[in-house]
Formats: C-alpha cells, structure tokens, sequence
C-alpha cells in the first residue's frame, strides 16, 4: 500500500511516502526549493518522493494531509468573533495566514497529483505529531506528549501508544489543552519579546537562557496558572495573539517585563539590559520545564508506563527533554528527529497506514536519513570547472586525510548520503571541526555562521566513548541519538572541548552509534587516534538563514561563500585553489587590522 504524506501551509512543508508499512522517503520542501522554513504546498518533495520510489501519482492508495482544515477554520472564525470588535482589523489577515489554501485542500491536492478527491484523507494535527512520535519510536507500548503552539484547537495532548503482538496498534489521545492556551505560544511569545523570529528562533531563546538567572520565575507564573486536572490556562490579559496577527504579547506583558529587545540591536551580555533579556529567556525555560515536568509526571503515575514518546515543536527543546527524562519518573524517553510540522507528514502517512487502513506494525528503520543523496562525482566536476584542488580518495584514505585536515584546524563541510529529515544535522550534511579551542567556535560564528555569539555548537561523539565526556543519566543515551537532549559536559573535559561546551557547562550532545553513519563514525575513530578524543564539533551545513544544504552544488556554493577549509561528498574531497586561500587570508588580515584599529 502507497501512502503520500503531505504537511504544508504553516511553516515547514514536507512530505513522506510510505510504502507498506515504511517510510521510503521523506523530505522538507525547504530543502529543495530552497526557501528557509518553506510553507508552499510541498510541490517539489512530492514530486521527488514518487520520482526516487518510481511511482505515479495513480499508484498512491491514499494521500493525507496533516490536519483537518475545517477544524482550523472553526477556530479561527470562533477566536475572531470572541474578541470582535478588537479583531476586525486582524481577521482578513489571520483568515490569509493560517487558513490560506487550506480549507480547500481536498480539491487542491486532487488537482495537484491528479488522484481522485476520495484518496484523499486527513489526520487530526495532534493525531500526526503522535504518530510521527510513537510509531518510529522502538517501544511496545509508551505514554504520548505532543506539544506545540497550535494545530486545529488543540496545543497540547496526552495519551499512549500501544503495538500488539498480533501486529494491531493503536494511538489513544485522553485529553487535550485548546487554543489559545498554549506552552508554545508561551515561549514564541517570549521569543517574540526578545527579538527574534516565531517558529524559526525559539532555540535561541534557548541559548540565551544559558546565560541567564531564572531572576523572573515569579512573574512569568504570573502569566500560566496550573490547573487541578494538570492542566494549565495561560492570563490571556498578558497576551494579543489570539486577538491580533500583530504582535503576541499585550501591553500588560510590557509593563511587568519591560520594554521589549529591538531585533536589530546587538544582544549586550556585558550590560544589565543584556542581562535582563537573558534573565528573561532563563525565567520563561524554568517555568516551561517545570509545567512539563509535572504534566509528565501525571502522565507516569495515571499511564503506569515507562517509556515515553514526546512530539510536537516544543519536544526540540533539548534542556526541557533532558528535564523530563529526569524528573518525570520515565526511565526512556523517545523525540523523533523531526518533532515538528515538518515530521508531520510522515506521522500522518504512518497513521493512516496503521490506524485508519488498519495494517499491521512494522519494524522501523531508527535513523532519520529519508532525503535525496548527495553525488561526489558532481561536486568533482564542480570544482575541477573552476580550478579548485580535486582529489577522489577510497574511503580509508579519504578518512585518513579528513582527520588529519581537523587536527590542522580545518573546517569541513561533510556531505554523506541521504539528506536528513528534520532540522538537525545528524552526520550526512554536517560543518565538522575540533571541539577544543574557543577559537574554533569564535572562528565558525565568524566565518560561516555569522551568528550571535550565545549560540552554542554541538558535539558528537562515538556511542562507546559518550559518558567519558558527558554525563548522562540512566535513558539519557536515547535523546543523545537524535540530539534531543543537553546533557552536562564532564568537568575535567570541559578545557578540551570549549567550542562545544555552553556557558552553563551542557552540551547538545549527539552520541553515534556505527550503523547509523559509518563513514561519520570512522572519522570519529581516526580523529580519536590523533587527538585522544573520538569528539567532533558538529553543526549543521548551512549559512544563516538558509535552509541545510542539500545536492552537492549547495554544498559547493555554501564552500565558496564562507571560510570552509576543505569540502567533502561522497569520496571528493575539495579544497580551495591557492589564490582563493591567500584572498581569503588577506581578507581575514584585514578585518584583524580593521577591527585593532577600532
Ligand atoms: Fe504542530
């Protein structure tokens, strides 16, 4: 049986095919067309989906969209008239940014593919990000979370999963928290307050909370009130964006915080505004990990499981992950690699596949390598059109001089296979470099990041080497597969891997196991053997504001535009011609003497 998944029109488009019970491919439409955060109806991923798996569209036995679009338009029309006449203004602008298309998505997408309008399903938001959790999730039977900002009405819900020997499996959701109460409109309104983009910086805020003190815990309890059912309802005095697609915050929220972070002012660590704002970010993360905490907690005592599957944009919260897994009472805890909208898509294909059609579990694949492969060939051709040093190594040798490259200090862009679905870099489309000098980090935020400075950069590190270096609790190896979860760096380690280390001592940690990425994991092995230490500094190939790279031609302009040393896809290994190295050395020269005289 041929199952499309499809997720579009909010942020972050995707599809997934699944065939048989199995996910076959998956992909963000961001990835292709090239547009951080895509939202278009996924044209180009649903077209390279049926291209890789050799299907047309009359084969798929069903296409499902990840939510239901009349249940989204319910609320919205319901929200707008609530707070009429204050939302006569914003409702043309919020019926065009959230309903969109969407309320004739059975139409669009028959005319779209061509399949009859009858193929085509839809599964409840919630449904999708559960699925997405439980089902790729290696567990018989677990409790579900799924968090996010909002889907149709609900931001929150809470059940369990189970597999049955007999190949049967289910999903029950036992209850939900509605719009506009939400711990994802909480912390975007806070990303919002501080400057930053919504759906996009939310791990920023993240970042910046490392800086923090939690001096503000008592205010933002101020804005969220517990519930006797476990609940929680957000003072929706505090808050416009159930009111307004102006802003999200009211100016209630201004008089108890203080005046917002201008998004084009530096972020000041040295000065009490600085300070205010990262209080600020701290104060919202403690609440946040409490409420979730506790709604975990009551899951584990009314569930009486022990495993649990988180999904839903909140579940990136890799610090609130970590929380979780040690004070809910879970001994494991399982976040897909693609917890968001975007790994919607697959949970929708993978729900209807085992609830609606009804056909039995299958064994899943535990990686998250579901997009196009990269071609070596094509990066050589690339680089050799254009003077650049080329060399087409076997894999050991290739290994060999990739390592030593990071013993020298370089940075490399390492392209491996198939594209990753979800936002993290899990080792086939990474920025690779040695994890131990603050140097390294500044040089990576400079050259190629051009980011804030509070951002940290992630480790990863071979599965058998992993509680050397960082201390993870009993389950805590499961988020470390996915880079779900920020774990402690060992004290006596954290002067040798500074570049990776937060300022509060964590680390987004990604331990490897062999299977997963074997070629990623056999550089970790020869860069141990030179360094004493199987850990690499791993971020994801991609410039600021650009979505990760995917062919080798982005690979290779993303190479060209930043200060990456050496280039890998496949077993091509490039490097930059002598005189793009000394422009690049001038250049940087200059900028040393430009910023001494300042
Ligand atoms: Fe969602």
């Amino acid at each position: 049986m041929n199952i499309l998944g499809i997720s579009a029109h909010y942020h972050d488009s995707a599809a997934a095919l699944v065939i048989d019970g199995l996910p076959v491919c998956a992909v963000q439409e961001e990835r292709l067309s090239r547009h951080k955060g895509d939202a278009v109806f996924p044209q180009l991923a649903i077209e390279w989906c049926l291209e890789h798996a050799g299907l047309e569209p009359d084969a798929l036995d069903a296409v499902v969209f990840y939510e239901r679009p009349m249940l989204k338009f319910d609320r919205i029309l319901t929200c707008a008239l609530r707070a009429f006449p204050h939302s006569w203004r914003a409702f043309p602008k919020a019926m065009k940014n959230s309903i969109g298309e969407k309320i004739w998505m059975r139409g669009i997408i028959s005319s779209h593919l061509g399949v009859p309008g009858r193929k085509v399903l839809f599964t409840e938001h919630h449904q999708s990000h559960a699925a997405a959790a439980f089902f790729t999730a290696p567990t018989s039977g677990a409790a579900i979370l799924t968090t996010d900002a909002v889907g149709e009405w609900a931001t929150l819900s809470v059940g369990h999963g189970e597999r049955n020997a007999n190949g049967a499996s289910a999903i029950t959701l036992l209850r939900e928290i509605r719009f506009p109460h939400s711990l994802g409109m909480l912390y975007s309104t806070f990303t919002a307050y501080l400057g930053f983009k919504v759906n996009e910086d939310e791990y920023k805020v993240m970042g910046l909370a490392g800086f923090g003190r939690p001096t503000m815990v008592d205010k933002v309890r101020q804005l969220i009130r517990r519930a006797p059912d476990g609940g929680f309802t957000l003072d929706l005095d505090y808050f416009e964006y159930h009111t307004t697609a102006k802003r999200s915050y009211s100016a209630r929220f201004v008089e108890l915080f203080g005046p917002p972070r201008n998004p084009y002012a530096p972020i000041d660590l040295e000065n009490a505004e600085g300070d205010r704002f990262a209080d600020c970010a701290a104060s919202v993360q403690q609440v946040l990990e409490e409420t979730l905490v506790e709604i975990t907690r009551a899951l584990r005592a009314e569930t009486g499981l022990t495993d649990l599957c988180l999904g839903g944009g909140v579940a990136l919260n890799g610090v609130a992950n970590a929380r979780i897994l040690a004070d809910s009472g879970f001994e494991r805890v399982f976040v897909p690699p693609a917890p968001g909208d975007a790994g919607c898509a697959l949970g929708a294909a993978l729900y209807a596949d085992r609830i609606h059609f009804g056909n039995p579990d299958r064994e899943m694949p535990d990686h998250s390598f579901w997009g196009p492969s990269v071609d070596g060939n094509e990066l050589a051709r690339l680089a050799r059109e254009d003077g650049h040093i080329v060399d087409q190594l076997d894999d050991s040798t290739l290994i060999d001089r990739i390592a030593d490259d990071l013993m020298a200090g370089s940075i490399v862009g390492w392209m491996d296979g198939a594209l990753e679905f979800g936002p993290r870099a899990l080792g086939h489309r990474s920025i690779l470099a040695a994890p131990h000098a603050m140097e390294m980090r500044d040089r990576l935020n400079r050259e190629i990041k051009f980011r804030e400075e509070f951002r940290p950069f992630a480790p990863v590190v071979s599965l058998e080497a992993a509680e050397r270096y960082f201390e993870l609790p009993p389950g805590g190896m499961r988020l470390t597969r996915f880079m779900s979860g920020v774990f402690p760096v060992r004290s006596v380690w954290r002067s040798r891997l500074q570049a990776v280390t937060h300022i509060d001592g964590t680390a987004r940690v990604q331990a490897l196991e062999r299977d997963m990425a074997p070629r990623l994991y056999a550089l970790l092995e020869a860069y141990g053997e030179r360094s004493g230490m199987p850990v690499l500094l791993n971020t994801s190939f991609n410039l600021a504001g650009e979505p990760i790279v995917n062919r080798a031609v982005e690979g290779y302009s993303t190479f060209l535009r930043s200060g990456i040393n050496v280039l890998v896809a496949g077993q091509t290994r490039v490097t930059k011609r002598a005189s793009t190295k000394r422009r690049e050395e001038v250049e940087c020269l200059r900028s040393v003497a430009k910023s001494n005289a300042g």
